[in-house]
């Protein structure tokens, strides 16, 4: 096997640029937004169906990764990289779940789902400080941001360093040796 599945493929690039937007743009942006400004809701509306579209394509995205056939671990000839690398997969999915659980986690804590989808007039909190999930989300994607970075290193780290296409797993193309 020299690729990932076709469908991997393509939900790591849409994942990949729906995660970076959400990172960079929209969470900071709403961040910015007082909650008793009449945009609030809108822009939290539209970040929370943002924030579970991606957690729905990465379930489908984990359950396609477990079902199909991976190419087997890139060496990138050093056994603590290569370790390094697994874990940081691994920690890539963990991760971003992390950031979907506790945005649902604060919708829960202050109503937000009755107020968005079901009309429900519950009055948004001043702000969102002192919710548990509300500084888990602000963590999460502090780390998830870090770990991004890492891992595109590690990219160029084959592309320029180890100069062995490694991206070419990531992409289209004949699957069989
Ligand atoms: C922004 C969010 C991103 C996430 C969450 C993410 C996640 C992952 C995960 C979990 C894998 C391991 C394969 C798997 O188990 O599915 C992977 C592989 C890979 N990613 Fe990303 N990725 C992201 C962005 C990027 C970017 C921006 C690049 C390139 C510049 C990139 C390049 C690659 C490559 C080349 C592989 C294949 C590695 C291998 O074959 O061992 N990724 N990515
Ligand atoms: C992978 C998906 C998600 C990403 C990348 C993301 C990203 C972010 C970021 C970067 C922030 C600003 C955090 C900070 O800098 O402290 C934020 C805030 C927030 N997110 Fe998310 N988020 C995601 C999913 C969700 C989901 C699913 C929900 C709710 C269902 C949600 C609800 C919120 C709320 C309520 C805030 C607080 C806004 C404020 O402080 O005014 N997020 N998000």
């Amino acid at each position: 096997m020299k690729r990932y599945h076709p469908l991997l493929v393509v939900l790591h690039w849409l994942l990949a640029a729906m995660i970076l937007i959400g990172l960079l743009v929209g969470g900071p942006a709403l961040e910015e937004i007082d909650n008793d400004h009449p945009d609030k809701m809108f822009a939290l509306t539209g970040h929370m169906i943002w924030g579970l579209v991606i957690g729905s394509l990465m379930i489908v995205r984990l359950i396609t990764r477990l079902r199909s056939s991976a190419p087997p671990s890139a060496d990138a000839g050093h056994a603590m990289l290569n370790t390094g690398a697994k874990l940081a997969h691994l920690a890539l999915y963990v991760l971003v779940f992390a950031m979907v659980g506790s945005g649902i986690g604060i919708a829960i804590s202050v109503d937000l789902f009755a107020i968005a989808f079901a009309g429900a007039e519950t009055p948004l909190p001043p702000d969102f400080d002192g919710i548990a999930a509300r500084a888990a989300h602000g963590i999460a994607a502090t780390l998830l941001l870090a770990l991004i970075a890492f891992h595109v290193a590690g990219w160029a780290y084959h592309q320029f360093f180890l100069r062995d296409r490694l991206i070419g797993r990531m992409w289209f193309g004949k699957r069989a040796d």
